[in-house]
Parts: C-alpha cells; structure tokens; sequence
C-alpha cells in the first residue's frame, strides 16, 4: 500500500503550525505498511477497491451514527453489496457509522464515551487534536464535528486504519486521517498540538509514566490532554498490576485509582488536573454484535457476580482526567 490515500491530509497538514511534522508522518506511514505489514492487508485493500459508488448524501459528523445520509434509501441490490465489502473488514469495533441506511453496528457504543467527554473539555472549534490510540477515528470524525481545525489520529492496528478510508471514501474529508502509526513512532522533538486525547490506551502500556510525559510534550504549553483509562473504583492511592489477563485481555499492565493517577499527572507536570467522569462499562455500551461477532464484555465478566471479571479482578471501570501542559512562568 502507498501512501495516495493519505496525501491530502498531509498537505492539509502542511497548511498548519504542524507542518514540521509532514515528513515525519510520511516515513513513519511508509515504513509501516511497507514489506509485509500484515497477510490481511490485500484482502483488505481489495474491499476498498471494491465500494460501490453511493449517491449524494448528507455528512453527519455531530450525531451519535456518524456517516452519510441519503435523500431515499439504497435500492436493495447496492446496499447489499455495501454491506458486504464494509462486513469483509470486521470486527468492527467502534462506532456506530452509518452508510446510506447502512448501520455498522460496531462492539463499542462508542458515542457514550463521547458524550461523557465532549461537554467537559476545552471546546473544539479551531484547534489541532492528536487522538493516540484513535481505533478507526470515530472520535476524530465527532471532533471534527464539534469543530476541530484538523485532527491526526494515530493507531497501529491497521484494519481500523482501511476502516477508517472505507468511511473516509465517502465522507471525503482531509481534515482527519488516522495513520498507522504507534505513540513511539512521533519523534521526540515534535511537539504543538492544542488538545490531545490518549482514550483506551494507557493501560496498555508497559510505562505509563512515559506515557504522560511523552503526551505532556506533544501538546503546546497551555494545551489539554483528555486521557481515559482503566480504573479502580474508591479513595487512596492503589494499583492492580494482573499478574495475568484482565477480563481475557492479556495486554493490560497498570490499573490505577483515580488518586494514584492524579498523582501521576502531577508528577509529570500536569496542571489543572480534574476528574470529569467515572462510569463502570456496561453492556449496553460493550457486546457482541453482526459487526463484531467475537466474544465480549458479557463473556469476560464472572457469571455468578457481574462485579467481578472472569479472573476474579474487580469490573472494568473507566475514567476520563484532563489537564493542562502550563505555560512556561514569565
Ligand atoms: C482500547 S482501544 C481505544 C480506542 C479509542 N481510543 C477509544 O477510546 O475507543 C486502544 C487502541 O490503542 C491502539 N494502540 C495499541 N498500541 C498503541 C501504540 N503503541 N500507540 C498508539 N496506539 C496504540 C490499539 O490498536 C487500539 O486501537
């Protein structure tokens, strides 16, 4: 795969206080999807190639269904084959999107989130957002509705980086792109974002602390970071380190509480830090579906006590903390 489908948000990009980042991005792009960066990836491009062309639609980027609305509904044999190619990138995991009358209805609810999050954080309308982490963008697409200047998502996995050109075939935006890139692949002298988000990402990684450190030096000074994560419920400072899996995912390394992570961001010069949400994960926000046909929150909870995951840890809980990087003292 080259790097075509991503060039208009890199020359978008350009346009920005960003534009030291350009070829940074590109290499990093190039790099990962060169060789054989995954056997699934012809597979997956074939289906890209594969979208049928829709009629005109609306955009809807500040709704919960975030896609494309038609005037009328497909007719049945064009909206058959939507569905197919769209289903031949399962599992989809965020969302929910929708197509012309087609419902990706994905694994996470992820709309909840953003609704926990978006009316809490320094408004949108302008500003340069990182979203590490991104998944497919679904977040980035509800930034860029809640009118955000231009948003980067970064995600390593990349199915949701061919899931996120799927959408971006017919939303047509080069303002958001998620490129598949990790958090280690952003240089460390790059910096200048206005708002970034780590969502669902801390506790996969074996240094939290470099975590927020490298977080606090993408942001401008004055930015915000919105940063959600595993957590465990009440006061004190305490920590889970599973000395296995945690409700079957066998990449979770440090769930904090609530305190000990302020902590955390204090020490990596994090001010203004506030708690704006704690919400135990539901299922009606996390399960299986048509779209996602894999085992879910429901299978790794014990059956005999939903408070507690299969492995005996106490159940996902999840906060949302923001903070700022402060402006150098005069
Ligand atoms: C739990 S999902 C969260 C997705 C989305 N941010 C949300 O909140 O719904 C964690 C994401 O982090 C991505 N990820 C894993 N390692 C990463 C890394 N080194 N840098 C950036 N993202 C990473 C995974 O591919 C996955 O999509």
């Amino acid at each position: 795969m080259d790097l075509t489908p991503f060039e208009p948000f890199l020359d978008r990009l350009s346009q920005t206080g960003l534009g030291a980042w350009r070829d940074a991005l590109a290499e990093g792009t190039a790099r990962r999807l060169g060789g054989r960066a995954h056997g699934d990836l012809p597979t997956w491009e074939a289906a890209l190639a594969r979208l049928p062309d829709l009629p005109n639609g609306r955009p809807r980027l500040d709704r919960p269904c975030v896609g494309i609305e038609g005037a009328r509904p497909l007719d049945a044999d064009l909206e058959r084959s939507l569905t197919e190619v769209l289903m031949a990138l399962h599992p989809w995991r965020k969302g929910p999107f929708c197509i012309q009358g087609v419902h990706i209805d994905t694994e996470w609810r992820s709309d909840l989130k953003w609704e926990r999050v978006a009316g809490a954080i320094a408004p949108l309308a302008d500003r340069l957002v990182l979203d590490v982490g991104c998944g497919n963008g679904y977040h980035g697409w509800r930034m860029l509705g809640a009118g955000a200047r231009l948003v980067l998502g970064i995600d390593p996995t990349l199915l949701f980086v061919l899931q996120w050109l799927a959408i971006n075939r017919y939303l047509v935006r080069d303002d958001l792109a998620v490129l598949p890139l990790g958090i280690e692949d952003l240089r460390g002298d790059l910096t200048g974002f206005d708002t970034v988000f780590s969502m669902g990402v801390l506790y996969h990684r074996r240094s939290p602390i470099d975590h927020l450190m490298d977080l606090y030096r993408l942001l401008r000074p004055g930015g915000e970071l919105v940063l959600e994560t595993l957590v465990l419920e009440g006061e004190g400072e305490r920590l889970l380190v599973p000395p296995g899996r945690y409700a079957a995912m066998r990449n979770v390394w440090f769930i904090p509480s609530v305190d000990a992570l302020a902590i955390w961001f204090g020490r990596c010069g994090f001010t203004g830090i506030r708690v704006i949400d704690v919400t135990r994960t539901g299922p009606e926000e996390q399960r299986s579906t048509d779209w996602m046909r894999f085992q879910s929150l429901h299978d790794h909870l014990d059956p005999a006590d939903s408070s507690r995951t299969v492995e005996g840890h106490p159940a996902p809980v999840r906060a949302v903390l923001i903070a700022n990087r402060p402006e150098p003292s005069p």
